[in-house]
């Protein structure tokens, strides 16, 4: 049912450009309104939410850990696992979020009789980790489409990620090829897996349809229905100058379907899941340093609460403690007296 209503949803989206432009002629509104509206409902919905989720309290020490916390000097210290200074924080998050190391350890849980197994489970690592580089690529990649003269490093970029051609393979991007691999895993995974069908949400398969319908206009465009590509530079500059104008040539309906796509797919971003893309940095499991036993953190909107001292709680207590032979620690006592009194 969910799947269905995704799909459905994205031959929707594919006809509204297609009559639009292709029947009705309205390229400057599919080629200037929306893309501006949808890019400007994309900045501003990330930066509303940005800027709640900076708002929201923070009150504990909450990150993940699973492995050996800092502490004494002979116990080993498992720096990414259970980071203690921002340094290491860092570290762990470049790591997170440049190769889905926690992913990495996915593991697999079956019921075999009445014994759970675990197993390692790296398919989904592989198939997320296609599909996210591939998209980063390809979005590099398009800058040319939108700078004159094209930088260096993008063209650097263009000519490894074609670079089969001179392998004599047919000239295709490297990347073209796995974006379209990982969305085919990440949906046949949702599709086929009955526990993950289970938990999968129209949420879930939209914006994979729809990802992946822009992957397709774009990969025909390139290989099969040919567009103007000067009309396209034309218009892609226009609009990053801020003097959009629609080229005199034809540039060809699947750019605009290509460019609709991805415009609703901007302006869907900020409500979705995909904002897991900032979310992650805003993470308390995930940025702050496991040093809770070492700092004091003081809760910023405690209020004064009447407490016992260590020392107080020692005199209260003095003949029951010496009755059952505990320590009584005096000396510390009175070394906190003194600190006190010299604050
Ligand atoms: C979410 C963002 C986008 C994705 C995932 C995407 C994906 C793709 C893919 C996979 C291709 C096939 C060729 C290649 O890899 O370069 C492509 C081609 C193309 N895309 Fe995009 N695209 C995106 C955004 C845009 C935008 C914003 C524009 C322009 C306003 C655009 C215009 C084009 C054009 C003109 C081509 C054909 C290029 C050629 O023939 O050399 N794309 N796109």
């Amino acid at each position: 049912m969910n799947v269905g209503w995704s799909l459905l949803a994205v031959i929707v989206l594919l006809l509204i450009p297609w009559i639009g432009v292709g029947v009705l002629g309205l390229d400057s509104l599919f080629g200037i309104v929306i893309p501006y509206a949808c890019f400007l409902v994309f900045i501003i919905g990330l930066i509303y939410k940005m800027i709640y989720w900076a708002k929201s309290p923070q009150p504990f020490k909450i990150p993940t850990t699973c492995g050996q916390q800092k502490s004494l000097s002979w116990i080993k210290h498992s720096r990414l696992e259970s980071p203690f200074t921002t340094w290491e924080v860092v570290l762990r998050m470049f790591f997170e979020i440049v190769f889905f190391r926690s992913l990495f350890r996915n593991l697999r849980a079956e019921l075999q009789g009445r014994r759970l197994i675990y197993g390692s489970a790296k398919w989904l690592w592989l198939g997320a980790i296609l599909f996210h580089w591939s998209f980063f690529i390809i979005l590099l990649r398009h800058l040319r489409l939108f700078t004159n003269p094209v930088p260096e490093i993008i063209q650097g970029l263009d000519f490894m990620d074609s670079f089969l051609q001179t392998l004599g393979v047919p000239p295709v991007y490297i990347t073209d090829v796995l974006i379209i691999a990982g969305l085919t895993f990440l949906l046949l995974r949702r599709l086929v897996d009955p526990k993950v069908s289970y938990l999968s949400h129209g949420s879930d398969y939209f914006p994979l349809f729809l990802i992946l319908s822009i992957a397709i206009t774009g990969v025909l465009m390139r290989y099969a229905i040919k567009v103007d590509i000067y009309g396209v530079k034309h218009l892609t500059l226009g609009l990053v100058t801020l003097k959009p104008t629609i080229p005199d040539v034809k540039i060809g309906t699947i750019f605009y379907i290509h460019i609709f796509l991805v415009s609703v797919l901007a302006a869907y971003f900020p409500f979705s899941k995909l904002c897991h893309m900032v979310g992650v940095f805003f993470s308390p499991t995930r940025n702050m340093a496991n040093n809770n036993r070492y700092v004091r953190h003081v809760n910023p909107w405690d209020y004064p609460v009447k407490y016992t001292t260590y020392c107080e709680w020692q005199e209260r207590f003095r003949d029951l403690l010496e009755q059952a032979g505990l320590p009584i620690d005096d000396e510390w006592c009175k070394e906190q007296q003194q600190t006190q009194k010299t604050q």
